[in-house]
This record gives C-alpha cells, structure tokens and sequence, in this order.
C-alpha cells in the first residue's frame, strides 16, 4: 500500500517527523510532496526559511521516506495521487474535511497534529530571542 502526504516542512522539527512515521505505518511505501517555494511565496506572501531543494533533502533523508517530489500547486493533489498510484493520502488534521473529495481516489486520512510545536512558532521564538550579553 503507497501512502502520500505533502507539506512545506520547513525548519524541520519533531511534529514534522511523528506525521511521516504515522504516515508510513498505514502502508509500505511513504510518498511525500514537498511543496515548492513559489507555492508557499503565492499561499503566505514569504518564501520559506530553507530552500525547496534543502526541504526535499531533509525529507528524502529519513528512514521513514521512500520518494520526495515537488508539490506544485495545492489543486494538483488528484493529479499526484494518480501520477503517483497512492492508496492512501494522509494529512494533519489542520485540513480536517478539506480533502474528503479525493476519497474517490483513495483513502483520506486525518492525523491529529503534535501539540504545541510549529514552524510558525519556532520562527516567532527565534525572531523574538534576545542577542546574548558581552560581558
Ligand atoms: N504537522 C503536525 N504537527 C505539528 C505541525 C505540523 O502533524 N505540530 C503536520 C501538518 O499537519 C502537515 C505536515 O506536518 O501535515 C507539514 O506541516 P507544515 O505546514 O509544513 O508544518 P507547520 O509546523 O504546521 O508549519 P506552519 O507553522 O508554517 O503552518
């Protein structure tokens, strides 16, 4: 069974990693849609912290990740799905409903997030953190 996901994942971190082990558990094979930077710059008017290339690496890297392509549009996901033959589309439960129509395709799975921690909220405490002292 090939299960599909996509997400930005940037400034990668634990939330990130726990929804693509879910993912991979309901199946064999772990497909994961990185989504491009323009497509980010287009949804939230800012590019990503790390480059599409480097968030396909971080991606591809893991043990649980058996192939990374680029998303390039949030309305192509029917055509990755059937491009990519996935049984299964997994996502966090952030786009709970959302996707119910490609149920028709495959199976849609809704996965609670990991609480308290995102990539938005990194980048805020990083913005935010005070430059040490000289002393
Ligand atoms: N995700 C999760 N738990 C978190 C954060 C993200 O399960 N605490 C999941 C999302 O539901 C999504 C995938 O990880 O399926 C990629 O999410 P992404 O939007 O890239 O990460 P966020 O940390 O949510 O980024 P942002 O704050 O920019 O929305």
């Amino acid at each position: 069974m090939r299960v599909i996901t996509f997400g930005t994942f940037d400034v990668f971190h634990v939330g990130h990693v726990n929804i693509l082990e879910r993912a991979r558990s309901f199946g064999t094979e772990l497909y994961v849609g990185v989504s491009s930077d323009q497509l980010n710059y287009s949804k939230k008017n800012r590019y990503p912290i790390y480059s599409e290339e480097d968030r396909r690496h971080i991606i591809s890297a893991l043990a649980c990740v058996d192939y990374v392509f680029s998303e390039e549009s949030l309305e192509l996901k029917a055509e990755y799905i059937k491009k990519y033959e996935a049984d299964i589309l997994v996502m966090g439960d952030d786009w709970q409903g959302k996707f119910d129509y490609l149920s028709d395709l495959c199976q849609v799975k809704y996965l609670p997030r990991t609480p308290s921690v995102s990539t938005t909220e990194i980048i805020e405490v990083v913005r935010h953190s005070q430059p040490k002292q000289s002393t």
